[in-house]
């Protein structure tokens, strides 16, 4: 069995990796670390895990954790994953990071939207954890820069398409919505339940730090500088991703020719799911699980792509493609532990 501790296990992508880990045929959770609740059964913050995960959490530090794992997924607030990762990464351990620490090749990119870098060395070989598009280097990677919710929702439908030069990259617009526990458990304002029920809004429009993660891997698949305009939104469900793309074709392109692309793209990959009948992905039918549903229209008087794209931002959008990067760096089956049958409704 394969050793596995969570850091940051009592924050929301924390917990959906217990739920997740619980599950899983080839690993054995050895840790679980929590500052404020060390000490305590993790059912007893988590009750739905009674009777399926008999551990308590412990003390957040690297050393606590370094003699007792074989890999390691962090799921700390960005800034402390990478003071954590370099002790890891030199014991041996395997490094899936869910925080924005791993996710740039560029570390001015980085400091420019996030904080001084203190481990850039680290991110020469960090392998960004898109794992349908990126599997090979995930295979070998020590240490994976696990992608946000949405560049992940983002970056699936479009990304085939800039590869097979059917839009132009001149041209990308992602309008994404939010169920609101992509902001993490700690409380606030704008996540306080008066302010969020009823309500349906924009926020951080063309300033969200995910916009140059975005902006950087379409940059590198297509070789010259691309920017997306994108427009996130929050919406009142706890969990679940929805993104509509609009992208102006390029002369050849239509229905066809994105339907050809995406499935070529995609075949043999177990957890995108192509609506190639014309239907429109719906949140609904991805919670709790893996999936990444995308369906397409062409818009023919404007020659524009209109591509829809569902996660669960907590599973495909976090912890669920964690385990998947995982699976991919220990050589198990791509599914093992994420085979969860979603709920009809
Ligand atoms: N929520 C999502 O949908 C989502 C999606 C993709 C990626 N992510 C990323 O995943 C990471 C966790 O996000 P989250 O939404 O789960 O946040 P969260 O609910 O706020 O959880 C944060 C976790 O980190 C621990 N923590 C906080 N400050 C710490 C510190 N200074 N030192 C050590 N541990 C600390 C917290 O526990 P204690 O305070 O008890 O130590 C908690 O377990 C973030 O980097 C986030 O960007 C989240």
């Amino acid at each position: 069995m394969v050793r596995v501790a969570v850091m940051g296990a009592s924050g929301y992508a924390g917990a959906e990796l217990v739920r997740i880990l619980a599950q899983h045929p080839g690993v054995s959770i050895s840790v679980l670390t929590s500052r404020q609740f060390s000490g305590k059964p993790v059912d007893s913050l988590y009750p739905s895990f009674t009777g399926h995960v008999d551990a308590c959490f412990e003390d957040s530090s690297a050393e606590n954790v370094k003699d007792r794992s074989d890999v390691v997924f962090l799921a700390l607030p960005h800034k402390k994953s990478m003071a954590v990762a370099p002790d890891l990464i030199r014991a041996g351990i395997r490094v899936i990071d869910l925080s924005a620490d791993f996710r740039f090749r560029s570390a001015e990119t980085y400091e420019r939207a996030y904080q001084p870098h203190s481990a850039k060395d680290l991110l020469k070989e960090a392998v960004y954890g898109l794992s349908e598009l990126y599997r090979d280097r995930i295979g070998s990677a020590r240490l994976v820069g696990n992608p946000g919710c949405y560049p992940t929702s983002v970056l699936l439908p479009l990304v085939p398409l800039l590869r097979h030069q059917l839009v132009d990259p001149g041209t990308l617009v992602a309008d994404a919505k939010s169920g609101v526990s992509g902001a993490g458990r700690s409380l606030s304002q704008t996540t306080h339940f008066p302010d969020v029920n009823e309500s349906f809004k924009p926020y951080k429009v063309t300033e969200h730090r995910h916009n140059p993660e975005m902006d950087e891997v379409l940059s590198n698949e297509t070789g010259d500088r691309v920017h997306i305009t994108f427009v996130p939104h929050l919406v009142p469900m706890t969990r679940g991703m929805q993104t509509t793309l609009y992208a102006r074709l390029s002369d050849q392109a239509g229905m066809e020719e994105i339907a050809a692309c995406l499935q070529e793209t995609y075949s043999g990959c177990p957890f995108i799911r192509l609506r190639a009948d014309g239907t429109i992905p719906d949140v609904l039918h991805v919670r709790g699980t893996n999936y990444c549903d995308i369906g397409w229209r062409v818009d023919a008087e404007s020659r524009m792509a209109v591509l829809v794209s569902a996660i669960d931002n907590l599973v495909k959008g976090a912890a669920g493609q964690a385990v998947q990067n995982m699976n991919l760096m220990l050589g198990m089956d791509e599914t093992s532990g994420l085979t969860t049958v979603p709920f009809p409704l």
